[in-house]
């Protein structure tokens, strides 16, 4: 296929040349209706662009076949069977997944290390999740996707299951074996899904991980905004093999989609793929080795661990990890990941993604260069330099990976719609919950509807929002109280 073109943009460019009115949404008609003072902050551009996807961008029948041909390209770009685009995030491009594999009361494994979207997704569908536990590293506190023989053995308990979802690459760059996943699911003639979120580069270059395409998986989500230059909420879901049919995912994705996708997160979809067949390559060559040295630097600096294969991957632990998630250990500092990243927003104005309790991580992209990683460099020597200002740290009480792993007593649909009450959090252990309890990022669930609470979550929770962890999903982000279900 000729990966010079980029359809959608191309026919934006038409668009424009040709001076279409619209009598249509959006109702700013290409900005002219906007406020002067938004259209000053936002850009121009950014109505001019925001055109209907039909009856806009495209004709009224999609006769111009414009955004098929670019999911066509990027099949092709990386080799997939299928690609759908989606505006809605991975958020929902998982939920669609998940519920093109399994319906209501069937079973699902699932890794427990799982983004919220995905208990959403199991919420709304009514689905049984079989939970497949981490690999827990009891040494650096972080738990690692489950193993392969972790799903085979639930397979084994729960051949019905009608499949398995994996998360790879974690928020921390961590990814599982799926080669050996897929064969375990496929072993059962089941598909496996993969939470690809933080993967979108991966296909682009031979020494970042293996997707999950070449893994053998049958369906990936991807957040291309999340590593790659898509714009917020743009997300694809590749798919491959038999034992998912294209139309079921359609259709399903139909249930939760949205009927006004932006065509400006489609147009950058389409940039993407572009940009990558075309200059992928060199660009994460010089990303990597960018990588590997502020990789290098950081690590000079007192105090601070900066974790690589030999801490994250081996037996019982992950088996890749994509060495642009640059996570470091704080923790010698004497202080807290959520100090850390607070301090260097402050005082040095870099902006840190995922932190916790000990970690802080700093996400590179082919979009950094010497002139970004020497302002990282910077805000985190002087954090070193400046450790005492940012003690004592509250501590945060880490529960045991047994205590952590709560049972799910209720399918986690009937403990979110049952009926529900609030209660103080000291009296909630003992008590299911009826809502997620979520640390942001990354995102995953502590405790999520249907599970079991027990006490040693709850004072982690606790500990960990009066030490500046944020919980904004639970009904009271402080967790002062929790919303657990009345049990008759
Ligand atoms: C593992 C994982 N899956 C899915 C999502 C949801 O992606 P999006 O933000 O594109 O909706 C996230 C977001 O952080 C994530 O970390």
């Amino acid at each position: 296929m000729d990966h010079s073109h980029a359809p959608v943009l191309e026919a934006l460019a038409a668009y424009h040349d040709s001076g279409q009115t619209p009598f249509t949404p959006p109702g700013h008609k290409q900005g002219r209706g906007a406020d002067p003072r938004v259209r000053d902050t936002l850009g121009a551009d950014v109505f001019r662009t925001d055109v209907l996807a039909i009856s806009g961008l495209d004709d009224r029948a999609s006769s111009g076949g414009v955004l098929a041909r670019a999911q066509a390209l990027m099949a092709d770009a990386v080799g997939a069977e299928h690609t759908f685009f989606s505006t809605c995030g991975s958020s929902l491009s998982i939920k669609a997944a998940i519920l093109s594999v399994a319906g209501p009361h069937e079973k699902l494994l699932v890794g427990r290390d799982v983004h919220k979207s995905v208990v959403s997704g199991l919420v709304l569908a009514g689905i049984r999740p079989i939970w497949i536990d981490p690999q827990w590293d009891t040494t650096h506190h972080l738990a690692h996707p489950p193993a392969a023989e972790a799903f085979a053995a639930a397979f084994a308990e729960h051949p019905d299951a009608r499949g398995a979802l994996v998360t790879s690459p974690t928020p921390y760059g961590t990814c599982a074996d799926l080669t050996e996943i897929a064969r375990v699911c496929h072993d059962h003639g089941r598909p496996v899904v993969v939470d690809e979120a933080w993967g979108a580069h991966l296909p682009f270059h031979p020494r970042l991980p293996t997707w999950a395409m070449d893994s053998g998986a049958d369906l990936c989500v991807t957040s291309v905004h999340k590593m790659g230059s898509g714009l917020e909420q743009g997300s694809v879901f590749h798919l491959q093999g038999e034992l998912i049919d294209p139309t079921v995912l359609k259709a399903r994705e139909d249930l939760l989609g949205t009927t006004s996708p932006s065509v400006l997160v489609y147009a950058a979809l389409d940039g993407w793929r572009r940009q990558m067949v075309e200059h992928g390559r060199a660009l994460f060559d010089d990303a990597l080795a960018l990588a590997a040295s502020v990789r290098s630097r950081l690590g000079a600096i007192d105090g601070l661990r900066v974790h690589g294969r030999e801490d994250f991957c081996g037996p019982g632990r992950a088996t890749d990890l994509d060495p642009l998630q640059v996570v470091v250990d704080v923790s010698a500092l004497g202080t807290t990941g959520y100090r850390v990243t607070d301090w260097v927003r402050r005082h040095h104005q870099v902006n840190l993604h995922l932190t916790d309790h000990r970690r802080i991580n700093a996400q590179l992209t082919h979009a950094d260069d010497e002139d970004t990683a020497g302002r990282l460099l910077a805000a985190i020597e002087d954090v070193s330099a400046h450790a005492e200002d940012l003690r004592p740290a509250p501590a945060v009480e880490i529960p045991s990976p047994a205590a952590l792993r709560l049972e799910q007593v209720m399918l986690p649909r009937d403990a979110h719609f049952g009926r529900a009450e609030q209660v103080p959090w000291r009296e909630a252990a003992g008590r299911i919950s009826a809502e997620m309890l979520t640390p942001y990022p990354p995102g995953i669930p502590a405790a999520l509807p249907g599970e079991r609470l027990d006490s040693e979550v709850l004072r982690y929770l606790r500990s960990g929002v009066a030490a500046g962890m944020v919980v904004p999903d639970a009904a009271d982000p402080e967790v002062a109280s929790v919303r657990v279900a009345v049990e008759d």
